[in-house]
């Protein structure tokens, strides 16, 4: 037994004999340190060891551990004109697994995050309905409950790469996803109590913010699978997410998962088509547009190493990890390249493959120390395969912000260092 005596010394006793033991297996601890006995990190008791720590009552509501003050939301101040209606971005490179903490879930609002007052707030249904409808925070928790985990990405996620590797780190390149828990009703049944008139073929979803941003959900999607959540891993929905209420739209582009969900007006046409002009389309070379573009495609993106989190152990073993996800349905599959692209070998998916939801894949690899071009590459359950950057040019051009689910390259040096590049 080793005994908390001051000075380390019996510690320090008990390590000399059990490494004489450990020897044989030196060799085969490829991702472990050479046992020092004098690391002061074994023989030194910290202060953690010495004193009590906080009580029960000091933080009502937790946080995570000082030492992780990095992962953190983080905005790009030139990527828009005011930090209002913007965009900040899930630190992936922080994370693991396939659920967001809902505290570092990227936020992007058209005019800043509205504080809802859940007493106030209502949802209500009109348009081409039998029975219009109004309804508080506690009607809609009397409709039966389920429960999902589906990821949201932006159609603009990666938007700024269209042209070329522009941001230094999956964070700014790939952040505007998240994945979480929703908890609350299915839309169908809020429509189902209103009564959809034969006519009614879109659902118009307005949001009760500033922007009383408005889009049109195909009546068909609207049956199928679209929630109307009020929590998020299982707690209330934060304000940046719309407390108290969203709509949940499982594979399609984050700006129709409309927060702060005050309306759903059934109609005959998209409300999109009632505008001038319309928004959300990707322009092509030719100068016409995609129009419609719902489901996001298949992507996938390592997330460590990465720009912001190198290789800091050095040569021999490595984990590396990333996340991939289809607007279609599961993943099936990742490969990996490190010869940006020639070779690939097919990665590890670890935890629950559930659809329209973040998978999380692991590849473990012996580093020589060498440069490498890392590369993933998601297929989805429908056989849809993540391009290359030039595949995607090819057919859409360069003119587009959303929609850009190219393959990503992280050009990693002999120091572990790692940057956004891309291979021509
Ligand atoms: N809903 C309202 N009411 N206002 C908004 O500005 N932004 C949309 C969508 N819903 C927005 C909104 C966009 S463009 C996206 S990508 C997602 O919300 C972002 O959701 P998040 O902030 O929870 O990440
Ligand atoms: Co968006």
């Amino acid at each position: 037994m080793v005994e908390r005596s001051g000075n380390g010394q019996s510690r320090r006793g008990f390590l000399k004999a059990g490494l004489a033991g450990g020897a044989a297996l030196a060799g085969s601890l490829a991702a472990g340190r050479v046992l020092a006995a004098d690391d002061p990190a074994i023989t030194q008791i910290q202060d953690w060891n010495r004193y009590s720590g906080d009580g029960v009552d000091a933080h009502p509501y937790g946080m995570p551990s000082p030492f992780e003050k990095d992962a953190v939301r983080r905005n790009v101040a030139w990527l828009t004109a005011d930090p209002v209606s913007s965009v900040n971005f899930t630190p992936l490179h922080k994370l693991d697994g396939i659920i967001t903490p809902n505290g570092l879930c990227f936020e992007r609002h058209h005019g800043g995050a509205a504080v809802v007052d859940p007493a106030k707030h209502r949802l209500m249904i009109n348009g081409l309905v039998e029975k219009p409808l109004v309804f508080t925070m506690d009607d809609l928790r009397r409709f039966p409950r389920v429960n999902k985990i589906y990821f949201l990405e932006c159609a603009a996620n990666s938007g700024m790469e269209w042209r070329g590797s522009q941001l230094n780190g999956c964070q700014f390149t790939h952040g505007m996803v998240h994945c979480v828990m929703y908890t609350g009703v299915l839309l169908k049944d809020i429509l189902a109590e209103a009564g959809v008139k034969p006519a009614g073929k879109w659902v118009l979803a307005e949001g009760a913010d500033s922007a009383a941003m408005t889009r049109s959900i195909p009546m068909e999607k609207a049956l199928d699978d679209c929630m109307v959540a009020f929590a998020m891993n299982g707690e209330a929905l934060r304000v940046e997410q719309g407390y108290p209420v969203r709509l949940v739209v499982p594979g399609f582009e984050g700006n129709m998962w409309v927060k702060w969900l005050r309306r759903l007006e059934v109609g005959d046409e998209p409300w999109e088509q009632r505008e001038e002009t319309s928004k959300y389309t990707d322009l092509l070379a030719n100068g016409k547009a995609r129009h419609f573009t719902w489901a996001m495609d298949v992507k996938s993106v390592i997330t460590n190493p990465s720009p912001q989190a190198p290789i800091t152990h050095g040569k021999g073993r490595l984990v590396l990890t990333g996340l991939a996800w289809s607007g279609n349905g599961t993943v099936a599959r990742v490969d990996i390249s490190t010869d940006g692209g020639r070779n690939w070998k097919p990665a590890r998916i670890d935890g629950p493959s559930l659809p329209m939801a973040l998978h999380r894949f692991y590849y473990e690899m012996d580093w020589d120390g060498s440069e490498m071009f890392l590369q993933s590459r998601a297929m989805d359950e429908k056989g849809f395969v993540q391009p290359t950057k030039q595949q995607l040019r090819a057919v859409r051009g360069a003119n587009s912000i959303y929609h850009n689910n190219g393959i990503q390259t992280w050009y990693v040096d002999t120091n572990g260092a790692a940057e956004n590049v891309e291979i021509s």
